[in-house]
Formats: C-alpha cells, structure tokens, sequence
C-alpha cells in the first residue's frame, strides 16, 4: 500500500519483516499522521525511527552477549575439568602405544577432537569475558612482528594448500599500544577464514598490506576467494553467524575479532562482491591509548 501527500508518498506493508501482520488500524493512523506532517516534519520522524531501530539492533546484540555470558560461565566450569580429564587418559594410553599399533591414530583421533572443544569453550569464554580483560595486557607492539608469528603459525596450513602470500608494509610503521594476543588472535581468525574460503578456488592468494593512515594504522588483508555475497555480508560480525559445515565453524572468529578491534578504539570492515574475494580493514588508533599510556610511564 503507498500513503502519498503531496510531493512525498511512503509505501506501507501489510507485514513486518519478522512475518507479523500489521492492522489496518495502524496503517490508517499513519496515513493520518502522514498527512498532518510537512515533509521536512515527515523526514525528522523518518531519521528518529532508523535511529530507534539502529538502537534495538545494538540492544539485541547486547542481549545475546549477555546469554553467551551467562552461558558460557557454566559450560567452561562444567566442561574444562571432565575434559582436561578425558585428554589426559588418552595422552596417557598414546605414550603406552607404539606408533605403528593401528589404535594409534584411532587415539590421535580423538586427541585432536577433545582439543578442539577445548578451543571451542575457551573462545567462547574470551568472548563473554572480553569486557572484564579491557585495558589489560596492553603494550607497544609492532604489528608486522605480530603478523609475521601469525603467518608462522599458519605456515604449514598455507604452504599445503598452495596460498601465495603477499606482504606489502609501509616502512617505519610507528608500534601500536594493544594487548597484542589479543590482535593476534584477529589476524589469526581473518587469515584462517581466507584460508578456508580460497579452498575450492584455482587462484589462491592472501594480499596483506600495512599502511600508516592519519592517526591509524591499517591493515588490509584480502584474498582471491568466493567473496562475500550482499545479502550475508551485513551478517558476518553477528555472534554464532557461520557459512560452514555444522562441527567445522562456530560463527564467533568475526564477531571476537570485531569486538577486540572496539576495545582497542579501532574498526573492523569487510568489503566485498561475490566472485571478487573479501577484504577486511582493520583500523587501529596510532595516538589515543598510546597517550594514556605513555603518561602513565612517565607520571607526567
Ligand atoms: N575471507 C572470506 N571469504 C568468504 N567468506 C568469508 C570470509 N571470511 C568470513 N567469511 C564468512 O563469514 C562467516 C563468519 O565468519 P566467522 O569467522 O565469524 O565464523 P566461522 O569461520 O564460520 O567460524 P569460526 O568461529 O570457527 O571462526 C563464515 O562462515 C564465512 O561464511
Ligand atoms: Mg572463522
């Protein structure tokens, strides 16, 4: 239905976007109210309910967050004892194996797996706790050394699957002041997701440049993949939001990097058109913290 007056008309649907019908009555009240307002008045309303609606966002995120926490607590405190037990057994019954007995790998098998839940619970636990650890562990660091132990990490993982990687970093690249496990842990999710995506793909390459900006620091890591489709980029930063096989991804890399860059005082964007690979921005302030920081040392 279109509700017009004058030079300005508003379409109105007959459903909202979560499937609810909206009552004719509702819709004959804001015909009203279209037609008692002037555009100007009708743009003013117009911005405060984007406004609004940008802020149910934010407090719907919040409200996740605040059942991953609560979540999390006891998942950690139920889980990370019987299996740290589970992992000890079977570390346990592999140094009592030889290697060529065939229950060897059968229990490498079942290592990897108890590892990985325990990866699965500790990233779950930084990211309900990641408030609590603001500010903490903060230091000078420089991040193409932090780039360069990241790669190192996924070296073997890069090399097997045949991903060229190419590094483009400014010169004299002032240190920034992180908590640089932290930072870690973003190139870590970002490179592994390009690692992931380049998977079916003939070209693979990883571009990662490093460039002073202003009062940041950028980092641009792109990549020859699939790239993003529109409709799930806006996506990708949401908690548990994932593309990948059930068992293969929890959909939190994203949303913990995300987070971490905030409470850095930076950004992290991701643009990209299907067909032409992802590449995500990470922003990091040069100036703000690093103030902070170098008062307290100097206790001027
Ligand atoms: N470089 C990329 N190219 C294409 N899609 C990507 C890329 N990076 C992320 N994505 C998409 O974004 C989704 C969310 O990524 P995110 O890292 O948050 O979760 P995940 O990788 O699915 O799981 P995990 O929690 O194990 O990281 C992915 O499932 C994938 O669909
Ligand atoms: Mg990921």
């Amino acid at each position: 239905m279109v509700v017009s007056r004058g030079d300005c008309s508003i379409r109105a649907f007959k459903y909202a976007p979560s499937g609810l019908e909206i009552s004719d009555d509702l819709i004959a009240r804001t015909k009203e109210t279209v037609n008692a307002l002037s555009k100007e008045e009708l743009m003013k309303e117009l911005q405060n309910t984007v406004k609004q609606l940008d802020f149910s966002k934010k407090m719907i995120h919040l409200e996740k967050m605040s059942a991953v926490g609560l979540l999390t607590a006891g998942i950690a405190h139920e889980l990370n004892n019987p299996m740290m037990g589970i992992l000890n057994y079977v570390q346990y019954c592999m140094e009592h194996t030889p290697r060529e007995d065939k229950r060897y790998p059968v229990m490498k098998d079942a290592e990897r797996e108890i590892l990985r839940c325990n990866s699965l619970v500790s990233d779950l636990v930084s990211y309900s706790r990641m408030e609590d650890t603001e500010e903490k562990g903060y230091q000078l660091e420089n991040c193409s050394i932090l780039l360069e132990q990241t790669l190192s990490l996924l070296s073997y993982r890069l090399t097997e699957s045949n991903i060229q990687v190419r590094q483009h970093l400014a010169p004299g690249l002032p240190p920034v002041l992180m908590n640089p496990n932290q930072i870690k842990q973003v190139f870590l999710n970002i490179l592994s997701n390009a690692a992931d995506a380049l998977k079916p793909c003939k070209t693979k390459w990883i571009d990662i440049r490093a460039l002073r900006d202003g009062r940041f620091l950028k980092i641009v890591i792109s990549d020859s993949g699939p790239g993003i489709l529109p409709e799930i980029l806006h996506k990708i930063f949401e908690p548990f939001f994932t593309m990948k096989p059930t068992g293969k991804g929890t959909g939190l890399g994203l949303s913990i990097s995300q987070n971490i860059i905030k409470m850095h005082g930076g950004n992290l964007e991701c643009r990209s058109s299907p067909g032409k690979g992802a590449s995500f921005e990470i922003s990091l302030p040069l100036s703000a913290k690093g103030k902070s920081h170098e008062k307290k040392n100097t206790g001027h």
